[in-house]
C-alpha cells in the first residue's frame, strides 16, 4: 500500500466513524496524523497512541482553527495532508426547516472546510508540497429529499474543491473530494430497517460501504502517487451513482 512515512496529517471530526478509521489509515502507512474533534480530547495536542495525536476542535470556530492549525505546525513543521471530514445532519423536509438546522450544517460542513483549508493551505505553500481531501457525500451530486441543508453543504464542498484545486496547482497542492455513498457509522445507524433495505437495493454492489472503503481512497489521494488527480470528485458508492 502507500507510504507516508515523515508526513503530518490533520484529520477533522476524528474521534469516530470515517474520520476514525482515515486516521488510523494514515498513520498505518508512516504518517504522523492529528485527530480533531468538538467530542474528545484535550485543548493541547496530546499523544493518544504511537505517532497518533488527539486535539480538541470545533471547526465553526475560525480562531480555534488558526490556533490549532499553527500549534501542529509548531509541534510538527509542516502539514502536508488535510482530511476536511467533520459533518453533521439534520433533516428535516425543507417547509419545515428551521434557520438553525440550515445555518448549523452549513456552518460545520461548508464553513468549517473553507475555514481549515484557508488556514492549512497557507502552510502548505510554503513548503510547495499538500494533499487535501474532503470528505462530500453521494447526496451533494444526487440530491436527497429531507437534506437540502446537507445536500447544499456537500454540493458546495464539490464547487470548493474544484475552485481551490486550480488557485493551488502551481504550488504543488492537490485538492480532492471524496463522495461517500452510504456507510455503516453512527451517521447513519439510526436509519430504520426498511430504509435501509430500500437503499441497499439502489446499491448494485449489494451492501453499505465500510470505514474501510472510504479510507482506502483518501489513503491514495494522500499518496505521492497521486500526485496527478486534483480538483476530482471519487465517487466510493458501490455504484448507486455512476
Ligand atoms: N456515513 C455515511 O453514510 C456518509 C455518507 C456520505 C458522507 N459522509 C460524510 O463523512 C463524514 C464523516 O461521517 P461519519 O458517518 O463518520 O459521521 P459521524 O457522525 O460518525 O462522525 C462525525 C464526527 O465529526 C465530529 N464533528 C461534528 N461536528 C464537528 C465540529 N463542529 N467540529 C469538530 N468535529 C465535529 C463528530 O464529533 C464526529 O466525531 C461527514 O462529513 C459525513 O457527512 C458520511
Amino acid at each position: 500500500m502507500f507510504k507516508l512515512e515523515n508526513q503530518v496529517a490533520l484529520v477533522t471530526g476524528a474521534a469516530r466513524g470515517i474520520g476514525r478509521r482515515v486516521a488510523e489509515s494514515l498513520a498505518d502507512a508512516g504518517a504522523q496524523v492529528v485527530l480533531a474533534d468538538f467530542s474528545d480530547w484535550e485543548e493541547d495536542i496530546t499523544e493518544i497512541g504511537k505517532g497518533i495525536f488527539g486535539v480538541r476542535l470545533d471547526v465553526t470556530d475560525p480562531a480555534r482553527v488558526k490556533e490549532v492549525v499553527g500549534n501542529v505546525v509548531q509541534r510538527f513543521e509542516r502539514i502536508d495532508v488535510l482530511v476536511n471530514n467533520a459533518g453533521i445532519v439534520r433533516d428535516n423536509l425543507l417547509i419545515r426547516m428551521k434557520e438553525e438546522e440550515w445555518a448549523s450544517v452549513i456552518a460545520t460542513n461548508l464553513n468549517g472546510v473553507f475555514f481549515l483549508t484557508k488556514e492549512v493551505v497557507a502552510k502548505m505553500m510554503r513548503k510547495r508540497y499538500g494533499r487535501i481531501i474532503n470528505i462530500s457525500s453521494i447526496v451533494g451530486q444526487m440530491g436527497n429529499p429531507g437534506q437540502a441543508n446537507y445536500v447544499a453543504s456537500k454540493a458546495g464542498v464539490i464547487g470548493f474543491t474544484k475552485a481551490v484545486a486550480r488557485e493551488v496547482a502551481s504550488r504543488n497542492i492537490t485538492v480532492n473530494a471524496i463522495a461517500p455513498g452510504y456507510v455503516a457509522t453512527p451517521m447513519t445507524e439510526n436509519l430504520g430497517e426498511k430504509a435501509k433495505q430500500d437503499l441497499l437495493g439502489m446499491v448494485p454492489l449489494g451492501r453499505m460501504g465500510s470505514v474501510d472503503d472510504i479510507a482506502n481512497g483518501v489513503l491514495y489521494l494522500a499518496s505521492e502517487e497521486a500526485g496527478y488527480i486534483t480538483g476530482h470528485v471519487l465517487n466510493i458508492n458501490g455504484g448507486m451513482y455512476m
